[in-house]
């Protein structure tokens, strides 16, 4: 009998881009079920709240039935991994200036879980310089979204930040 390969793709998804979507597509091709987590990194201040990320990255994922998105707090994601069985962590690599971070992280989460492995994938070469940051800063000044991320989430991403511009102009 064959084992059943399932992977944990996480990360913040501020929102979500074409980057991410992309190493989504990838890793669902070679995984039986690929877990796609929405976490909280402490460090920053998230713009979408949790409950957003997964719808939005639900609606980008429809066509792909292998992937199922989910979202846990206050508990470690190697934690999470030894509780649910999960052994591969998926990270997008898209400059050196991602290794370090990621590197770090790889072995801390496999020092708290040995079992847990981390597979860096490449980034398509379109989606190089993209990041959750940049299309918040597009999305805040109105700018043009196309291309940076999925067609059926950018009305979603560009309304809500209009709101925010409503918001910031009623208290001046
Ligand atoms: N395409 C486009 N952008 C990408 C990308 C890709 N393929 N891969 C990463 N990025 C961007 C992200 O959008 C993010 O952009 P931002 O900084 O502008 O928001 C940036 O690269 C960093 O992404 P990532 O490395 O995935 O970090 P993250 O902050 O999104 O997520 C967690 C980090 C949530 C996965 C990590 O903190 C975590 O696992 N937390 C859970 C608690 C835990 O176990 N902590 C200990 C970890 S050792």
């Amino acid at each position: 009998m064959r084992l059943m390969r399932h992977a944990i793709y996480p990360g913040s998804f501020d929102p979500p881009t074409n980057g991410h979507l992309d190493i989504i597509r990838r890793s669902a091709r070679i995984f039986d079920k690929l877990y796609v987590a929405v976490l909280e990194n402490r460090s920053k201040k998230h713009n979408f709240s949790a409950e957003e990320r997964v719808d939005l990255l639900r609606r980008i994922t429809t066509d792909l039935p292998k992937v199922e998105i989910i979202t846990f707090s206050d508990v470690l994601l190697a934690d999470y991994m030894k509780q649910t069985g999960i052994e591969v962590i998926i990270k997008g690599l898209r400059a050196v200036s991602d290794f370090e971070y990621e590197f770090q992280m790889a072995l801390t989460n496999r020092k708290l879980n040995p079992d847990a492995e981390t597979i860096f994938m490449p980034t398509n070469i379109e989606n190089l310089y993209l990041s959750s940051s940049i299309v918040r800063e597009v999305a805040a000044y109105g700018g043009n979204l196309d291309g940076l991320v999925p067609e059926h989430i950018k009305q979603d991403i560009i309304a809500k930040f209009r709101r925010k511009d409503d918001g910031n102009h009623e208290t001046h």
